[in-house]
């Protein structure tokens, strides 16, 4: 039988508009200006950070690849999940390689992928659902800073898997809050598998977010795109700079928008016009890198014990499988 690909929605209707304006309005008028990362997320910055995973200098895609590959079985015998989740799934491309070692493993009913791309999900949904008849696959649209969207009907036990480093774009106040609501919805037998990419030299982790052929500038501007569609705003792409900055502090990439001039810039949607000075900046992602003691410690203080931690064989990535303890 092939499944029809089921998506729905979990938040109220307007949330992400309201959403959407309250994080302008607040980080434009802030200072310093900021942008929360969620919003790159269109159907055309999904397919831009497609385009990413495949660039030479960005590793982290690769790496996590090649773990997944060598320990997808290990990963199976280890959960036997009747269910994989999967938050910010995006494309769901590494995905694949634990459907099919959980199908192999004859435990693996149903995929459900959440994401706050819409776009990306009917995409990646509905080829799953081709490629892989028999398996119920299903997709939520959710802001997992606000709701996890965990399908609680699903049958357990159940293997969460949070992949590509998405952990990093958190910032140390996000990140308990976000464990303690996963914590909250593990059942015992549950799992959750986790991507996350480590402390590294800056030399390689600063091209890894300003690569040579300016997709990940591309990327980073898609926000002021998204702006301007969706709030009527007056962002000239042109008049801003992409930066990649290594904070040596807080261990993390800072990806920024830097205004090339003073600007004034309208925002009908919010009848406000935001100010930039010449050479002002936009946070608008940080990627924390990782360390293992103080990943687990953070872990272990939300009720989530590592009881796996592979590596590449680099050592520039690294996948957890935590239970709840
Ligand atoms: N897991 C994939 C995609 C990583 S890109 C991989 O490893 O390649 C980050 C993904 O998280 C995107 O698909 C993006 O749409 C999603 N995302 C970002 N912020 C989110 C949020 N607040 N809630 C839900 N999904 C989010
Ligand atoms: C989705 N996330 C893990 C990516 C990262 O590496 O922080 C997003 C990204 N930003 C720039 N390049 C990739």
């Amino acid at each position: 039988m092939t499944g029809r690909f089921d998506l729905t929605r979990r938040l109220p209707d307007g949330y992400f508009a309201d959403a959407l304006h309250t994080d302008v309005l607040k980080g434009l008028t802030g200072r310093p200006k900021t942008l929360p990362p969620k919003w790159f997320y269109d159907a055309h910055g999904s397919e831009l950070f497609e385009e990413i995973t495949r660039l030479p200098e960005y590793y982290p895609t690769r790496a996590e690849h090649a773990i997944l590959s060598e320990r997808c079985d290990e990963i199976a015998a280890a959960t036997g999940a009747r269910t994989l989740v999967e938050l910010g799934s995006g494309s769901s491309r590494k995905t694949r390689l634990l459907l099919d070692s959980l199908l192999r493993h004859g435990t693996l009913e149903r995929y459900a992928a959440l994401d706050v791309s819409a776009d990306a999900l009917r995409e990646a949904g509905e080829a799953l659902c081709r490629d892989y008849p028999g398996l119920q696959v299903t997709g939520c649209v959710t802001d997992l800073e606000t709701d996890l969207g965990m399908p609680g009907e699903a049958p357990g036990p159940r293997l969460v898997a949070f992949l590509g480093g998405t952990l990093g774009n958190l910032d140390g106040e996000a990140r308990p809050a976000f464990y303690s609501a996963l914590r909250k919805e593990l059942r015992p037998g549950d799992a959750l598998l986790m991507g996350a990419d480590l402390v590294k030299d800056p030399a390689v982790l600063v091209p890894a977010y300003d690569d040579a052929q300016g997709v990940t500038a591309a990327f980073n501007k898609n926000v002021l795109s998204v702006l301007n569609r969706r709030l009527g705003a007056a962002f000239d792409l042109d008049a801003f700079e992409h930066r990649s900055v290594w904070n040596a502090e807080e261990e993390r990439i800072e990806m920024r928008l830097r205004s090339r001039r003073a600007q004034t810039v309208a925002l009908p949607a919010l009848e406000m016009t935001a100010e930039f000075e010449e050479g002002e900046e936009v946070l608008t992602e940080i990627a924390v890198k990782f360390r293992r003691p103080a990943l687990t410690a953070e872990l272990a203080r939300e009720g989530l014990e590592v009881s796996h931690w592979w590596t590449d064989a680099e050592e520039r990535f690294a996948l957890l499988l935590a239970v709840p303890a």
